[in-house]
């Protein structure tokens, strides 16, 4: 969108926005251009209020304010450890109240007690920040949530009581492929669910997660009416307060500044050197992680299918190895210099590459986005929560990739990524997403419905 512009609509009142992000990487990286996007309409200026834990490098941001609160995590490994994302989350909201509550009352009261500072418009939290919508209401200032997920998944979210109640969850091993009749074309397996030490307390995050997006102002979404039409109908029954479907908000602002693991540069070189579309990329995202044994059938799969692969191996991705410790020497020179392995690398850019000709992927919702919005068909990889939604739409309802059914076992693995990359299947699913890429691309164009909401939650938001 046009930096700065003008319109007899909006007139500039110089008003402060301050956003909360979750300090996690899929959830950073969008809360962090959504800043960007508000910013370089002219109307806003901006101020995060962030937690130590994972605290986004300022430096990037000299445009922006930031307000560092204390998060309460202890230094041992268990506390700020995202191998329990639920514990982690759940802790937060309880330690953060009155940290936020003190920054943000400050801001408040700055903006009204001194002429030289921006009155607050309103505030923009991660869905996930549940307690802040009463710290809100008790401020008196508005709070609009930013759900960095589909659709799909937020209503699969929202719908976990019932289907408690209906006797779908616990997920029974006998009934992973029934059909959930309440949400098609969702199997029992696909619900969102995320293992964790208590499960009580997973369902007590979603719950209030849930309750207080229903409370707030408005919901912004890293998505389009265009992918999710459908879908958006539903929400607006669920969710009877405004939504702002604006994405892919990554098209607007890349995400490599809110990077908070340092992008190994030289996988764009390595892409360099392959012929175009013959590279498979591999990446679980950041807190994805997995047991020796499945990186190795993993490992065989990518070596014995006889492609190009570009793998990205997160430090942690192994439960139990510091880094690549499993691989057995001499693996990499196996595969005669058609593999190459980084710890983490600039992904976009990877998937805009030409050599880039499919993503292996665990679908959280960044990189289903991003791979949509490059045309890059997908294996499909679930790990936990939204992504198993993700998936589901990426192979049946989208029809932009293939899913493993059950399990990774290296043959199986093999035959994916010939089907994907060579054969008639990989081709057909490449065509859709080229048209899905068109159609997406057009939402922010002058006319695209992401555009369209853009300017409504602009006028929204200066209407407080
Ligand atoms: C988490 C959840 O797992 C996900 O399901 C949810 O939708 C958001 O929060 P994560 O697992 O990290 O996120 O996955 P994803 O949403 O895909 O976000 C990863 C981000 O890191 C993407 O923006 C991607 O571009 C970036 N990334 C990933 C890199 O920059 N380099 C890499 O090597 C891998």
């Amino acid at each position: 969108m046009e930096k700065g512009r003008e319109s007899p609509k909006h007139e500039s009142k110089g008003r402060r926005l301050v956003l909360f992000p979750i300090p996690l990487q899929g959830h950073m990286n969008p809360m962090l251009q959504l800043a960007n996007i508000l910013h370089a309409t002219g109307f806003f200026s901006i101020t995060i209020i962030h937690t130590h834990f994972n605290s986004p490098t300022i430096s990037n941001y000299p445009h922006f304010t930031f307000c560092p609160i204390p998060d309460g995590l202890s230094e041992t490994e268990s506390e700020a450890s995202t191998s329990d994302s639920v514990a982690l989350l759940s802790l937060l909201n309880t330690n953060c109240v009155a940290a936020f509550r003190d920054c943000l009352a400050g801001l408040v009261l700055s903006g009204v007690e001194d002429e030289a500072k921006e009155p607050t418009a309103c505030l923009i939290t991660d869905a996930i920040w549940h307690f802040s919508q009463s710290v809100a209401d008790s401020l008196e200032i508005p709070r609009i949530v930013l759900r960095t997920s589909s659709l799909s998944s937020f209503l699969a979210f929202a719908a976990l009581p019932l289907l408690l109640e209906k006797g779908y969850l616990p997920k029974q091993d006998s009934q992973l492929e029934s059909p959930v009749l309440e949400l098609p074309p969702l199997k029992v397996k696909d619900l969102p669910t995320i293992s964790t030490r208590n499960h009580e307390v997973f369902y007590k995050l979603i719950g209030s997660m849930v309750k207080e997006t229903k409370a707030s102002s408005g919901i912004i979404w890293n998505s389009m009416e265009d992918l999710e039409q459908s879908t958006l109908a539903t929400v607006r029954q669920v969710f009877p307060v405004p939504s702002f479907p604006i994405g892919p908000f990554h098209n607007y602002f890349p995400a490599s500044s809110s990077s908070l693991l340092a992008q190994d540069k030289s996988s764009i070189s390595w892409l360099d050197t392959r012929p175009p579309k013959s590279v498979l990329y591999v990446s679980f995202g950041s807190i994805a992680s997995m047991d020796e044994a499945e990186f190795l059938e993993m490992a065989w799969g990518l070596a014995n299918s006889g492609q190009p692969f570009l793998w990205v191996v997160r430090p942690g991705l192994v439960r139990g190895s510091k880094w690549l410790e499993p691989l057995p020497s001499g693996f990499m020179e196996t595969n005669g210099g058609r593999g190459y392995i980084v710890k983490w690398a600039p992904q976009q850019e990877v998937l805009a590459h030409p050599a880039t000709g499919g993503f292996w992927t665990h679908n959280g919702w960044n990189s289903t986005l991003e791979s949509i919005c490059e045309g890059v068909p997908m294996i499909c990889s679930p790990c936990f929560g939204d992504q198993m939604v993700n998936a589901r739409y990426v192979s049946n309802v989208w029809r932009i990739g293939l899913q493993f059914e059950s399990g990774m076992e290296r043959g199986v693995v093999e035959k994916a990524i010939r089907r994907l990359m060579v054969e008639k299947e990989g081709e057909e699913e490449r065509e859709r997403i080229l048209c899905l890429k068109e159609k997406v691309g057009f939402c922010l164009k002058q006319g695209g419905s992401s555009h369209h909401y853009l300017e409504s939650l602009i006028s929204y938001i200066l209407s407080f």
